[in-house]
C-alpha cells in the first residue's frame, strides 16, 4: 500500500490565536477510528448516532472507498457508577445490566449500518488485562499520587458517593434540590461541604465522611506539553473543541483521582486495594487499545506507529477526557500515538427541548427501527444534514418529514426514477452513446460538474464538515434534474417521426443522467450505503463501482448496457407518521417531579428548555432598531482573522466601516456594489483592533450557506428598512 498524504489546513481554531493560513503536509500510512464507548446502562437515542456514530461511520465508509488501510473500534463503556445504579434500582447485578443493554446497543448499531470492525466491551478480560497494565507501568514509573482524603459515604447503601450523588440545600439560593457539585437553580458551582442537610441521593441518609486511599494523576505536570501540542500545535481542530481545551488549560489543571471504592470495575493491580477500581475515565478510553488488540495481531501498528493517523468521534462532554486526560495518560505511559483529531459535535435537542434519558425525552434508535422499516438511509440523512457539527441543534419530526419528502423524495429520488424510467423508454433499456459532436454547453457544464463536486465533497470529508459534503450530493441530483428538465427529452422524442436524426440529442441527455445517477450512487455511499446498494442493483454494476476514485468520472456505465426498472430508492413519509411520533414523545415524556430517587441521581446536564425561536417582544422592542439599506463600497480580509471581512458601506448620509463574519462565506470582490440591509444604531464593537460601526443582516440556510438580506429592486443608499 502507498503512502496517502493529507492536506491539513493550518489555521486558527479561535480567532483569537489566529497565525497564518499555510498548509501542512502529514504522511500516514494507517488510520484508526474511534467512537465514544457508550455506557451500557440504556439503549442508544438519535442524538448518539448524530453526535459521533454517524459522522464516524461516514469518515470511515469514505476512506475505505479511497482503499485507505483503516480500522474502525468501538464497545460497550461497562463500568462506573451510573450501571452500578441502575443495577440496584433493577434489583439485578451489574453484569445483567451491561449484558442487556450492549446487546441492545449493538443491535441497534448493526442496524443503522454503523460498520464497526469491532464492537467489543470492556468487561471483556482482554480489556481487564490491558488496563490494569497500563496504570501499573504509569504506577512504576512513579507517576501517581497517593492520597488519603476524607470522602462522604452512605453508611445504609455502603458506597462512597460521588458529588452528585448528594443533593441538599443551595448556600446561594435556597433550592432545596442542588447537587453536590452545582446549584441548577442559580448555576453557583458547589461542593458537598457547602450543602445545608446534604442526604445521599440513594438512599437519603446523611453522608458521613470517612478515609480513604486514592491514587492521582498529576494533570498539571503535563499542562505546558498540552498547551504546546494543542494550543499551538493543533490550530486546525474545530472551534468547539479547541476552544474548549483552551479554557481548560487556561484555568490550570489539577491531580484528578483514576481510582474509587467499588466492586465494579477493573481492579487496581496493586496490593492491599481491595475494595479499589479504576476510575471509570481511566478504564474506557484504553477499552479502544483492548478493541484494537481483539480485532487484529497487529494492533500496535494502529497504536504505536508514529504513521497512524488516530481519529477520535465523540460528543461535546467527552471533549476533555479525549483531548486532556486520555492523552496526559498516554503520554506518561510512552509509547502510544495521539490523536490527529478529535472532531466532537455539539448536542442535538429533540423538538426544542434538551435530551433527557431520565425524563425519556429522547428517539430511541430501537424504536425508530421498529416504527420505520426500511428507513435507516433516511434517519442517517436528516442527522447528517442537520447535524450539530458547530452549534446545538434541534431535530423536530417535522423536519424529518420535510427533508425526507422534500429532499430524498422529490430531488435523490425523482432524479434517478426520471433518468431510469426515460432510458427505457426512448433508449431501449440500454445506456445510450455519447455523440461527441452535438455536445452543447450544458451538457459539459454538467459533466464538468461531476469533478467539482467530488473535489469539493472529498475536501469537506477530510476535514470532517459532513454536512457540507453530503449537501454536495443533494446540490448534484438537484442540477440534474435542472438539466433534465432543460433538455426536455420526452419532447424531443416527439419530433422523431419527422427527425429521426434527433434521438441523438436524447441519447446525449439520458447518457450524461445516467453517468450522473452512477456518480450519485458513488458519492452518497459512505452517506447512505443501502441507497447506494439498491443503485447498483438497478445499474447491475458490481460493488467495485463505489470506489471513490470513480467519484467524478463520467463514463462508469458502458455504452449499450442495459439496465434493469427503477426501484423505489424513498418512500414519501405521511402526516400521520409524524403525528404518532410527535404524540408518543409527549405522551412516553416523565415530567421532572415524577422521577424517582435513583433516576435523579444519574448525573445529567441541567435540562434548559431552548425554543425553537426567541421570545415574543412587544413593537417597541423592534422599533429601537434602526434598519437601513446600504451599498457595500470595499471589502477585504481583515489582517489575522480568517472570518472577518472589512468593509466599507454607503448608507447616503455616511460611509461606514462594517466589520462582518462572512470571509469563509464570500470573496471580497463579488460583494462589491451589492446592496445590504444595516442595523446602524448598534453600539460600535472592536473587532481583531477594527472599530465596526453597525451589523450586516444574513440569511443562514440549515445547512450553515449565508446569503445577504437585499432590496428586491435597487434603492438609493439609506432608505429606511421597516
Ligand atoms: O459519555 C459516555 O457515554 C462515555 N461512556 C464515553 C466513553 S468514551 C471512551 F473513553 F471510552
Ligand atoms: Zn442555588
Amino acid at each position: 500500500m502507498g503512502i496517502k498524504r493529507y492536506f491539513c489546513r493550518r489555521s486558527s481554531a479561535l480567532s483569537t490565536a489566529i497565525q497564518d493560513d499555510t498548509y501542512m503536509e502529514h504522511t500516514y500510512n494507517r488510520i484508526l477510528v474511534t467512537a465514544a464507548l457508550p455506557y451500557a446502562n440504556g439503549p442508544v437515542h438519535i442524538g448518539h448516532l448524530a453526535g459521533c456514530y454517524l459522522p464516524a461511520d461516514i469518515f470511515v465508509r469514505f476512506q475505505r472507498s479511497k482503499k485507505k488501510d483503516i480500522k474502525f473500534v468501538c464497545g460497550s463503556d461497562e463500568h462506573g457508577v451510573p450501571i452500578t445504579i441502575r443495577a440496584m434500582k433493577e434489583g439485578v447485578s451489574p453484569q445483567q445490566v451491561v449484558d442487556k443493554y450492549h446487546t441492545l446497543i449493538k443491535d441497534s448499531f448493526q442496524r443503522m449500518g454503523i460498520s464497526f470492525d469491532i464492537y467489543s466491551r470492556t468487561s471483556n478480560p482482554v480489556h481487564h488485562e490491558t488496563s490494569a497494565g497500563i496504570f501499573k507501568k504509569i504506577y512504576d514509573l512513579g507517576l501517581f499520587e497517593e492520597k488519603e482524603t476524607e470522602q462522604f459515604f452512605d453508611e445504609t447503601a455502603n458506597v462512597f458517593l460521588a458529588d452528585r450523588y448528594i443533593t441538599g440545600t443551595c448556600p446561594v439560593c435556597s433550592n432545596p434540590g442542588a447537587y453536590g457539585d452545582q446549584c441548577e437553580k442559580c448555576g453557583s458551582t458547589l461542593s458537598p461541604e457547602q450543602l445545608i442537610d446534604p442526604r445521599s441521593t440513594l438512599s437519603d441518609a446523611v453522608p458521613v465522611k470517612r478515609k480513604t486511599k486514592h491514587w492521582y494523576f498529576p494533570l498539571q505536570d503535563y499542562e505546558a506539553w498540552l498547551k504546546q501540542w494543542i494550543l499551538e500545535d493543533h490550530k486546525e481542530w474545530k472551534n468547539n473543541v479547541y476552544g474548549q481545551c483552551k479554557s481548560w488549560l487556561d484555568s490550570g489543571l489539577q491531580s484528578r483521582a483514576m481510582t474509587r471504592d467499588s466492586q465494579w470495575g477493573v481492579k487496581v493491580p496493586l496490593p492491599d486495594s481491595e475494595g479499589k477500581v479504576l476510575y471509570v475515565w481511566f478504564d474506557a478510553p484504553i477499552g479502544y487499545i483492548s478493541a484494537t488488540k481483539e480485532l487484529t495481531a497487529n494492533w500496535a501498528d494502529y497504536w504505536c506507529k508514529d504513521d497512524t493517523r488516530l481519529v477520535h468521534f465523540i460528543g461535546k462532554d467527552n471533549i476533555v477526557f479525549h483531548c486532556i486526560i486520555f492523552p496526559s495518560m498516554l503520554k506518561a505511559h510512552g509509547g502510544f500515538v495521539l490523536p490527529d483529531n478529535v472532531p466532537a459535535n455539539e448536542f442535538l435537542n429533540i423538538e426544542g427541548e434538551k435530551v433527557s434519558t431520565s425524563r425519556n425525552w429522547a428517539v430511541w434508535v430501537h424504536e425508530y427501527l421498529n416504527d420505520f422499516p426500511g428507513c435507516e438511509d433516511v434517519l442517517r440523512y436528516v442527522l447528517c444534514a442537520n447535524a450539530p457539527e458547530t452549534k446545538d441543534n434541534d431535530f423536530t419530526w417535522k423536519d424529518f418529514q420535510d427533508r425526507n419528502n422534500s429532499e430524498l423524495v422529490a430531488v435523490f429520488g425523482n432524479f434517478v426514477n426520471r433518468a431510469f424510467v426515460l432510458m427505457h423508454k426512448l433508449c431501449g433499456g440500454k445506456v445510450p452513446k455519447l455523440h461527441e459532436d452535438i455536445l452543447e454547453q450544458k451538457d459539459t457544464v454538467i459533466l464538468q460538474e461531476f469533478k467539482l463536486t467530488a473535489t469539493k465533497m472529498e475536501d469537506a470529508i477530510e476535514h470532517y464538515r459532513f454536512r457540507e459534503a453530503l449537501f454536495e450530493v443533494i446540490d448534484l441530483a438537484r442540477k440534474g434534474n435542472k438539466y433534465m428538465q432543460e433538455k426536455e427529452p420526452w419532447i424531443i422524442a416527439r419530433t422523431l417521426s419527422e427527425h429521426p436524426e434527433n434521438q441523438k440529442a436524447i441519447d446525449n441527455c439520458m447518457h450524461i443522467c445516467l453517468q450522473l445517477c452512477a456518480n450519485m450512487a458513488v458519492m452518497i455511499n459512505p452517506f447512505l450505503p443501502d441507497t447506494a446498494r439498491k443503485l447498483l442493483y438497478m445499474m447491475k454494476v458490481v460493488d467495485k463501482m463505489l470506489d471513490w476514485e470513480n467519484a467524478g468520472k463520467t463514463k462508469l456505465l458502458s455504452v449499450g448496457y442495459s439496465l434493469r426498472e427503477p426501484q423505489l430508492l424513498f418512500r414519501k413519509i405521511e402526516d400521520g407518521e409524524i403525528e404518532a411520533q410527535v404524540m408518543k414523545l409527549r405522551a412516553g415524556s416523565i415530567l421532572p417531579a415524577a422521577k424517582t430517587e435513583v433516576e435523579a441521581a444519574v448525573p445529567e446536564e441541567p435540562a434548559k428548555k431552548e425554543l425553537p425561536g426567541k421570545p415574543e417582544i412587544v413593537f417597541d422592542d423592534f422599533a429601537k432598531i434602526d434598519l437601513k439599506v446600504g451599498t457595500i463600497k470595499s471589502a477585504e480580509k481583515v489582517a489575522k482573522a480568517d472570518k472577518l471581512l472589512r468593509l466599507e458601506v454607503d448608507l447616503g448620509f455616511e460611509t461606514r466601516t462594517i466589520v462582518s463574519g462572512i470571509a469563509l462565506h464570500f470573496q471580497p470582490e463579488e460583494i462589491i456594489g451589492r446592496q445590504v440591509v444595516v442595523v446602524v444604531n448598534l453600539a460600535p464593537r472592536k473587532m481583531k483592533g477594527v472599530e465596526s460601526r453597525g451589523m450586516i443582516l444574513m440569511a443562514e440556510d440549515a445547512m450553515g450557506k449565508l446569503r445577504f438580506v437585499s432590496p428586491s429592486e435597487a434603492v438609493e443608499p439609506g432608505a429606511s428598512v421597516s
